[in-house]
């Protein structure tokens, strides 16, 4: 199989940027990343690719990537621990130095948009040199990590041109999420988080996405802090990776300073760093979300003014300086939706500094060396 995507024909459209246009794609790349692999009218998730028994004896899962890729897969291994199994995710490129004990009952996902990128595919190999069974999930067919892994599951994003990754990021969450149930379903034969809820989530998402986007107040809020010194953003939970991926988007993309924290790590050390100066996005997922609101306020405290990500009518609403609208949904879905917001925000405060916003400097779409 080939690849077919030319980057030279995938014009912007009426976008300005490559990443614009992408992050306005997300309703469809998303639809068809779920489409034929759940059965919303029975609440099921089917993922009927992988052949039955595929993960018979499968103990635990680890999840290696790098970058955006490394933040799907943190999210990937908290889905799994909600649907029951043992998982983490770790940087492929720390996997050769510090390998966790990996035998025939280890399933090691290597997670990687382009499926090239030098740092995973060498602890894909490392991981199946030492008997794993391993699986690629990757946007690109044909590509390396396709070949290398034992299984595959292709997100069917489509191209992404921007180097920032922004719909297939949403695109390997989502994947991960259906891949977690039937992990769940095949390892644990347990019902442990509930189907029907994710798989009714799953089928309103890309009109739910589509309505976010169009209603979005991102680019009033990425102007009204525009100039500030640092951005932080904080989740727990499933709103912990959906933190570190803002802030990576939003130092790729603008060059500004922009840390993620889990929410109870603030008050740890960072808190020395919070000034009036630094406008703090706190992401909510509904689950904990009184803790979540405490550490933003004790931010506040300091004069941070706060960004709520979070549902119309959530009590962090009228704390907080500023509004980003989410849907209520799955709490697996739901720092999704707070992640195309960030996406925004990013995108409209890079664009008040003029930034090359689809080449960021010094980075590359796929890093093929180590
Ligand atoms: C590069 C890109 C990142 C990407 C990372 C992993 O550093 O600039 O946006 O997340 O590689 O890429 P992959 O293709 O493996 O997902």
């Amino acid at each position: 199989e080939t690849v077919e995507w030319d980057p030279e024909q995938t014009g912007k459209g009426e976008y300005d940027h490559f990443m614009l246009k992408e992050i306005h794609e997300q309703p469809v790349s998303l639809a068809q990343t779920i489409e034929g692999r759940t059965d919303p009218e029975n609440g099921r998730i089917t993922l009927d690719e992988l052949d039955p028994g595929v993960f018979d004896g499968i103990e635990s899962v680890q999840l290696i990537a790098c970058g955006t890729s490394y933040h799907a897969a943190l999210y990937g291994s908290l889905a799994l621990n909600r649907a029951g199994v043992r998982a983490r995710a770790l940087l492929a490129n720390e996997y050769s130095v510090a390998t966790p004990p990996i035998d025939e009952e280890t399933l090691v996902i290597a997670v990687s948009q382009s499926g090239e990128t030098a740092d995973t595919l060498n602890a894909l190999r490392l991981a199946n040199a030492e008997g794993a069974k391993t699986l690629a999930l990757t946007n690109v067919v044909g590509s390396t990590a396709a070949r290398v892994a034992d299984e595959t599951l292709f997100i069917r994003a489509g191209p992404e041109i921007g180097v920032a990754a922004t719909k297939t990021f949403s695109s390997q969450a989502v994947m991960l999420a259906l891949l977690a149930h039937r992990i769940g379903a095949d390892v644990c034969d347990t019902r442990p988080t509930d189907p029907d809820s994710l798989v009714f989530g799953l089928d309103r998402m890309p009109d739910a996405i589509d309505d976010l986007i169009t209603s979005s107040d991102a680019e009033s809020i990425a102007r009204q802090y525009d100039g500030s010194q640092s951005y932080f953003f904080i989740g727990r939970g499933l709103g912990f990776p959906v933190a570190l991926e803002g802030a990576l988007k939003f130092k790729e993309i603008t060059y500004n300073h922009a840390e993620g924290f889990a929410s109870g790590e603030l008050k740890h050390g960072p808190l020395a760093l919070v000034t009036p100066d630094t406008p703090l996005f706190a992401v909510f997922t509904g689950v904990e979300d009184e803790k979540t609101l405490k550490n933003a306020e004790e931010a506040q405290t300091r004069g941070a003014p706060i960004v709520a990500v979070c549902p119309a009518g959530h009590r962090a609403v009228d704390i907080a300086d500023a509004h980003l609208e989410i849907p209520e949904t799955d709490p697996t879905l739901a720092g999704l939706f707070a992640n195309v917001q960030l996406q925004l925000v990013s995108y409209h405060a890079a664009r008040l500094l003029d930034r090359p916003i689809d080449k960021p400097r010094n980075l590359a779409k796929s890093v093929t060396v180590e």
